[in-house]
């Protein structure tokens, strides 16, 4: 395992992942640091760079360009070992299964072998210490990179994770996730667990807006972040990617709840939209 411990670090701090290929969002993002006067050394990226939309190779050069501090996403690690899919388990025949494998191989193609390259050398943690207090930065769980932890998900599988995570990197006071495209946040004894969302796919709510985290002295502020996103639609229809996501960029809802536990399914989703 790749630990990448970025020391202490001072100031505010943007924390984003799940840009899935949407160089849009990602370039609305990288003003927003910019406005904030929040310098690169102090934002990092939770990984899947690439994903749902169009611009895969774009997006990684353009956070490449940035030069952040990286975690290794499921997307990059699979992209790097030539794998077959995303890596996120998709049981064969769902719906989630059937859609990556459009965006999939078009990320297969478009993504270069250098940067493909690069992402099998990200780390597998990033830790840090800010204002006292130290943190971990995982890409899905601390068991499984591409572990789905949902606002549902019970305390004691939530502790379990934290528990493997300190004897991966030791004491933690806060953790920092992605992968599952839904901010939260949840307190679990003296440690604290949040999940700052995706800013390139709206979270399922019926916004078209994407979310990020905002570290300001002891607490991470989920963030919502506006974008443009007829650019990216525009670019997803060039390139053919019309499966269903390309629409979630405007409605805010994901063309299948089937990672979804039940209870976070909406009812009237199985009418249709
Ligand atoms: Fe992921």
């Amino acid at each position: 395992m790749k630990i990448s411990d970025l020391g202490e670090i001072q100031g505010d701090m943007l924390l984003f992942g799940g840009i899935y290929s949407n160089l849009a969002a990602l370039k609305a993002l990288l003003l927003v640091a910019k406005q904030k006067n929040i310098p690169a050394e102090n934002c990092i990226c939770t990984g899947d760079i690439v994903a749902y939309c169009a611009d895969a190779e774009g997006s990684v050069n353009a956070v490449r360009a940035f030069s952040c501090p990286v975690l290794a996403g499921n997307c990059e690690v699979q992209l790097s070992e030539d794998a077959q899919d995303c890596g996120c388990g998709f049981e064969e025949g769902t719906e989630c299964s059937i859609l990556s494998r459009g965006w999939y191989a078009h990320a297969v193609r478009q993504v270069s072998d250098k940067n493909k390259l690069w992402m099998g050398g990200l780390p597998d943690r990033i830790v840090f210490t800010h204002n006292a207090r130290r943190y971990a930065v995982i890409h899905g769980g601390a068991t499984d990179i591409a572990r789905f932890i949902w606002p549902v998900t019970d305390d004691a599988t939530i502790a379990a994770e934290i528990s493997t995570l300190i004897g991966q990197v030791g004491h933690i006071d806060h953790i920092i996730a992605s992968h599952s495209g839904i901010p939260m946040q949840r307190v679990i004894g003296d440690t604290t667990w949040t999940n700052i969302g995706a800013i390139g796919m709206p979270c399922n709510n019926g916004s078209s807006l994407t979310s990020y985290g905002y570290l300001k002295e002891k607490e991470i502020i989920i963030k919502e972040l506006e974008y443009d996103a007829n650019v990216t639609i525009s670019t997803m229809k060039s390139a053919g990617l019309t499966q269903g996501y390309q629409n979630t960029l405007q409605s805010g809802y994901w063309p299948s709840q089937d990672t979804l536990p039940p209870e976070m399914r909406h009812q009237s989703f199985a009418k249709g939209w």
